[in-house]
C-alpha cells in the first residue's frame, strides 16, 4: 500500500480513558475495546474525532491530508473486526483502509493482510479489494462488489487469520479464502506479528475506474466512520508468547476454524459467482504462470 506513515506515532490523549488502567485483556473480555487505550494516531491527529461517548471514530480527508490510526498491540492469528461506515456521496478518489500489518511503514520485508474500499462518484457502487503480502510481495489483489449501500450504515468486516488460512469476512459472509499449504512458502504470512491499522486517503491516481476519476476536493472534507473494535487473538510478546504455536487453546486456532464450515461454503459459493470483479488468479496477462497459492483450495 503507497501511502504516507509518519513513523512516530502520537498518543492520543483521551484524559478519562488515559485514566483507566485497565490493560486489553480486560478490554478484550468485555469485548468492547477503547481508542485511547488501544490505538494510537498515525499522522494528523486533528483529522480525527471521536463521538461525545467516544464508541464512534471519525478519520477526515481534505486536499491537505488524511489520517489513520494504529494498535498498540501486535498479533499473530487470531480473529480481528470493526465495522465501518464509508464516506458517502462522491467519494471517487478515496480509499478508505482497514489493514494488518507487521511494520507501522511500508518496509520492504513487510507482511501485510488489507482490506481497501474504492470511493466512487455518487450512485456507483464501492469496490472492496483484498490484498496479501508475504516479505514485501504483494499483488495479489481481489475485487469485489457488496450487497449492499457500505456508505448508508455500519458493516462488520473481519480477518480471521490462523496457520491454516486467512478468512476475509463482510458481515461474517466470508469473501475470500487464502490457504497455507502447510509448507515453508513465500506466500502465506504466518511468522511476523502485526499491528492493525484505519486510514483514509487520496488514491486518485489509480483507485476509481483505474485513476480516471478524479477526488472532487469541493466535497470535501470526507469522512469514513469506525466502531466496535473487536481483536480476539495471540496479543505478540517478546520473545514468543505462547499462544502462537497451535495450541488449539482458542476457537480462531481449532479444526472448524481451519476451514469454512457447510454454510460458510454456501455464502462464499454465492460471492464468487455474483460479486467478483478481479481475481489476481485469473489474470493471465499479468501472471503467465499461475502463482502457486492459486491452485490451493478454498473448499477444503
Ligand atoms: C463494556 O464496555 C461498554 C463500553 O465501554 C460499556 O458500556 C459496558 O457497560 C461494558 N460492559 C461490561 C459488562 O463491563
Ligand atoms: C484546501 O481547501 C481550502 C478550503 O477550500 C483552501 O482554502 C486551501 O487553499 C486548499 N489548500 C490547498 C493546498 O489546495
Ligand atoms: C465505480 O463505478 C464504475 C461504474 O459503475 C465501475 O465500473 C467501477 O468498477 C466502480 N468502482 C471503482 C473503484 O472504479
Amino acid at each position: 500500500m503507497e501511502m504516507k506513515v509518519f513513523p512516530l506515532a502520537i498518543l492520543l490523549s483521551i484524559a478519562s480513558l488515559m485514566a483507566s488502567s485497565s490493560t486489553s485483556e480486560a478490554a478484550a473480555s468485555n469485548g468492547s475495546f477503547s481508542f485511547g487505550e488501544n490505538f494510537d494516531i498515525m499522522w494528523s491527529e486533528n483529522h480525527f474525532k471521536t463521538s461525545a461517548d467516544g464508541q464512534v471514530w471519525y478519520l477526515s480527508l481534505d486536499n491537505e491530508t488524511g489520517c489513520g490510526f494504529q494498535t498498540k498491540q501486535r498479533y499473530r492469528f487470531g480473529w480481528f473486526s470493526m465495522k465501518l461506515k464509508l464516506v458517502g456521496g462522491d467519494s471517487a478518489g478515496v480509499v478508505t483502509a482497514y489493514y494488518m500489518c507487521s511494520e507501522n511503514g511500508a518496509g520492504p520485508e513487510r507482511d501485510e493482510l488489507d482490506f481497501e474500499f474504492l470511493g466512487n462518484r455518487t450512485d456507483q457502487p464501492y469496490t472492496i479489494q483484498t490484498n496479501v503480502y508475504k516479505n514485501g510481495v504483494g499483488g495479489r489483489e481481489m475485487r469485489h462488489m457488496l450487497w449492499f449501500d457500505p456508505t448508508e450504515d455500519f458493516h462488520t468486516y473481519s480477518i480471521l487469520w490462523n496457520n491454516h488460512q486467512i478468512v476475509f469476512f463482510v458481515d461474517r459472509v466470508a469473501v475470500r479464502v487464502f490457504k497455507n499449504n502447510e509448507k515453508p512458502n513465500d506466500f502465506f504470512p504466518n511468522e511476523k506479528p502485526m499491528f492493525m491499522f484505519s486510514s483514509i486517503w487520496n488514491a486518485d491516481d489509480w483507485a476509481t475506474r483505474g485513476g480516471l476519476e478524479k477526488t472532487d476536493w469541493k466535497k470535501a472534507p470526507f469522512v469514513s466512520s469506525y466502531s466496535d473494535f473487536n481483536a480476539d487473538g495471540c496479543q505478540w510478546k517478546d520473545p514468543y508468547p505462547a499462544c502462537v504455536s497451535t495450541t488449539t487453546d482458542h476457537w480462531w486456532d481449532q479444526y472448524e476454524a481451519w476451514h469454512l464450515s457447510d454454510s460458510q461454503k454456501e455464502d462464499f459459493a454465492w460471492v464468487e459467482r455474483n460479486l467478483v470483479v478481479y481475481d489476481y488468479c485469473k489474470d493471465t496477462d499479468r501472471y503467465p504462470k499461475t502463482p502457486v497459492e492459486c491452485s490451493l483450495s478454498p473448499w477444503d
